[in-house]
């Protein structure tokens, strides 16, 4: 591997082979989110616990202090929205260019196995891998649902997973699942983890990010379920604990029960 592209990786993978990636790039389609109506604020208490972060060039420019930040993953597909016609119809839409000027650690790229636009998305994830290569940007590819969330199961989400790596991918974002491991096992490249929308419980999280990781996932690619929760320090920080220093699902909840009154 070129030394450029080794050093984005390890910005991204820390040095025990895990990975905590704090997504806030949902308005790219669905607008201003709960609890991310002014990104800046809402990830200024949690940045000291991510890895990295999912985002898009507008609002990195616009909200994030470029002194005080962590390795950045651009998100560069996009051209949707939840209330147009089809999420899956997405185009890229950051230059590579723009990306180095942004000095990214990687780009992210949402792909759509099994729609009218599969080929397209598929596509789109090889022009871009072929661009990161030529300049030592690794690409993530985000495995996308759209609105149809009960796709999310281990068959489905195998295939997608591999169809990413092969096109090139150097990290793979899915959902958890069941029999998780039928996923990452078919997965040459790492695989990180999506939250999905917001559980009813902290456990219920806990306890997807620690089967995951037990069955082969290097970590997490986590938003709504750390934002969104009434107490979003107390819930990084638990699931860092899960992801970084092996803690139980019952460990990362004695974690949050005792950060959530700080
Ligand atoms: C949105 C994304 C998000 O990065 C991804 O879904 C992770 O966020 P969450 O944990 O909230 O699902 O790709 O398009």
């Amino acid at each position: 591997m070129e030394w450029g592209m080794a050093n984005r990786m390890a910005q991204l993978i820390q040095s025990d082979g895990h990975a905590l990636f704090l997504p806030i790039d949902h308005g790219y389609f669905q607008g201003p989110t709960r609890k991310l109506e002014q990104p800046g604020k809402t990830i200024e208490p949690l940045l000291p616990y991510a890895d990295a972060l999912f985002i898009t060039r507008g609002v990195l420019r616009a909200t994030v202090d470029p002194t005080k930040t962590k390795p950045v993953i651009l998100r560069v597909s996009g051209g949707t929205s939840v209330v147009g016609k089809d999420l899956a119809n997405e185009g890229i839409t950051t230059s590579m260019e723009e990306a180095i000027r942004l000095n990214v650690a990687a780009v992210g790229i949402s792909v759509f196995v099994g729609t009218d636009y599969e080929k397209d998305s598929l596509l789109n994830l090889s022009k871009l891998v072929d661009e990161g290569e030529r300049y030592g940007i690794p690409v993530m590819a985000v495995t996308a649902v759209g609105k149809e969330l009960e796709k999310r199961d281990a068959r489905y989400l195998a295939l997608a997973s591999r169809i990413a790596a092969e096109l090139g991918a150097r990290v793979v974002k899915t959902y958890w699942c069941e029999d998780f491991e039928k996923v990452a096992m078919g997965c040459p490249v790492p695989v990180v983890m999506a939250g999905g929308p917001r559980t009813e419980t902290e456990l219920e999280v806990f306890e997807f990010v620690h089967d995951g990781m037990q069955r082969g996932a290097i970590g997490v690619n986590l938003g709504r379920n750390i934002w969104q929760n009434e107490h979003p320090v107390a819930a990084i920080k638990a699931i860092r604990a899960i992801i970084h220093e092996g803690a139980t699902t019952e460990q990362a909840q004695e974690i949050y029960d005792a950060e959530k009154n700080n």
